[in-house]
């Protein structure tokens, strides 16, 4: 039995949860918000304003946040939030956009598997965070291409199309860019007993296990196929609302904004 209220998110990309207040959160709650989270990929709860306290307890009762080395922790108390600043006069482009993604696909093991954005100061119609269900996406591939991509595997790469972001946002914080990271993993995954496409075309540099002359077309359909309008959800940030996705099934970009401030709180968990 749920005692949690669940609405659906357009296009089924993930679900809100409705009606909770998770400065009070207890434990069977957490478990069924863990549960929505698993089934659908992403939830959205809106309005929650926490304190770095309550944040980092929820996080917590989720999985194990850890330390993100790219981006800067609130303070010693809290290590596990990372501030996101977009200040009014940045030019480059948005840490994370432009690519849907899957975080840290190139690591090969230990890869944190959930990542949480709180909205703390949030710009007027920019912003949005742009989610693609890969259960969807998995589920709307024609039988032949499924096929031929049930054993297929992605070499993922930080060095792929998305780390311009990246190595614009070190460069802004002063920090040498480390050597790229390379992990090779099944493209077709199961989560909660459902498929999904771990494709991350912001990392993806090759797909292999498949015949050697359809592996480029392969790549580019799915790409293609993750970037469908019916598989997308444009989420709009009010302040204080949280998004928590699992990036196994779920890939997400952020979208671009111009002169003026946004900032948000992350938390990593694996
Ligand atoms: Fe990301």
């Amino acid at each position: 039995m749920t005692n949690i209220s669940i609405t659906n998110s357009k296009n089924n990309v993930g679900a809100y949860i409705n009606d909770i207040d998770l400065q009070k959160l207890d434990q069977s709650k957490a478990e069924e918000i863990k549960k929505a989270l698993n089934q659908f990929g992403v939830i959205f709860i809106k309005k929650q304003n926490l304190d770095p306290e309550s944040y980092q307890n929820f996080a917590k009762s989720i999985g194990q946040p850890v330390v993100y080395p790219r981006l800067k922790g609130l303070n010693e108390k809290f290590p596990f939030i990372n501030v996101i600043e977009r200040k009014p006069d940045d030019k480059n482009l948005s840490f994370g956009s432009s690519w849907l993604h899957q975080d840290t696909s190139y690591l090969a093991n230990d890869r944190p598997r959930y990542t949480m954005l709180m909205g703390i100061e949030i710009p007027d119609g920019q912003g949005n965070t742009i989610f693609s269900s890969g259960f969807n996406a998995y589920e709307k591939l024609p039988n032949e291409i499924k096929d031929k991509i049930k054993d297929a595997t992605g070499i993922f790469s930080s060095a792929g199309p998305i780390s311009i972001t990246r190595l614009e946002r070190e460069k802004e914080m002063g920090i040498k860019s480390s050597e790229s990271m390379e992990a090779e993993h099944p493209i077709v995954k199961t989560v909660n007993g459902k498929k999904t496409l771990y494709v991350s075309p912001g990392h993806l540099m090759k797909i292999k296990s498949v015949k050697e002359e359809e592996a480029d077309y392969l790549k580019n359909y799915l790409i293609e196929h993750v970037n469908k309008e019916e598989f997308i959800f444009s989420y709009e940030w009010s302040k204080g609302d949280i998004c928590l996705w699992d990036n196994l099934s779920i890939l997400h970009m952020a979208s671009e904004i111009k002169n003026c401030r946004r900032i948000m709180h992350r938390i990593t968990i694996k």
